[in-house]
């Protein structure tokens, strides 16, 4: 299938690879409204269409939409049903938009614990997309970071016992190989919407350098304009790594300085 062509905005500076967004901010976007919270959630579906859209059509190689939590099981069970049922409604209407994108859906997190027809449609919107060559969309349901990790060290526990794995040699890399999508590269930009300073157990091991963008804007009316203003911030920043940038070194402790 012909899908349009990348059109990457020039800001002026880096672009990243992987975008990952923490949704937030639909109750309170509907409460200002005088409408009931779940009127924020459709309201949040339209940003996820725009957004991937966008993304996709920007040449974002994987955004990771952080959906819903593992914590947010406490919510009433008419919110949680609300947004299971959107969910479907979603993955439904937007096939033949994720195809004509060449998105590649991906979800991440305890996929089990989702009502069964939901994971149904996922598995299958998984499969329609699986061969796109576009960007990935990775969906984070029932997430959480620590019981990624949980979930990781289980799994490694099991490769020790049956002797498939050292337990001398774990290192970073071994860890990352059990965490739930290992071959995607950690997410260069992390965007908050809702104006919480916090990460809400989203990718702690993944993000520990990406670059942080919190806005004061709810999910519903976080659009195209505010992305591409996230992405203008994002291409002024400066990243070290720990290490320092070559305009940063001291020429004195550099090494044609050293005496
Ligand atoms: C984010 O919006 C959506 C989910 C967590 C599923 P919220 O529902 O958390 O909205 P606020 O933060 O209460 O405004
Ligand atoms: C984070 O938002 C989870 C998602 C956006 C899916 P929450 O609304 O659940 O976060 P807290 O409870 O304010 O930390
Ligand atoms: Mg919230």
């Amino acid at each position: 299938m012909s899908r349009p062509p990348i059109q990457r905005p020039d800001l002026g500076g880096p672009f990243p690879e992987h975008l990952a967004i923490v949704m937030d901010g639909n109750g309170r976007w509907a409460r200002r409204r005088g409408l009931p919270r779940v009127k924020g959630h459709s309201a949040g579906v339209d940003s996820v269409r725009t957004i991937t859209t966008s993304c996709a059509r920007m040449g974002v190689a994987s955004l990771t939409l952080y959906a819903f939590s593992v914590e947010n099981w406490r919510r009433p069970s008419a919110e949680v049903q609300t947004l299971m049922r959107l969910l479907r409604v979603f993955l439904w209407r937007e096939r033949r938009t994720l195809m004509e994108n060449g998105v590649r859906l991906r979800c991440i997190g305890r996929l089990d614990d989702l009502p069964p027809r939901a994971l149904r449609t996922l598995r299958e919107t998984e499969e329609l997309t699986a061969n796109n060559d576009g960007m990935l969309l990775r969906l984070a349901l029932s997430y959480g970071s620590r019981s990624e990790v949980a979930d990781a060290l289980t799994a490694a526990a099991r490769d020790v016992r049956a002797g498939r794995l050292d337990p001398d040699s774990v290192d970073e890399e071994t860890l990352r190989r059990y965490l739930y999508d290992p071959e995607t590269p950690d997410p260069d930009l992390l965007i908050r919407t809702g104006g919480e300073l916090r990460l809400s157990n989203f990718l702690l091991w993944q993000a520990s350098y990406a670059e942080l963008y919190v806005t004061d804007q709810c999910w519903p009316d976080f659009r195209e304009e505010q992305l591409l203003e996230a992405l203008r911030d994002y291409a002024g920043r400066r990243r070290r790594y720990g290490g320092l940038l070559p305009d940063e070194t001291d020429p004195a402790t550099s090494p044609q300085g050293a005496s």
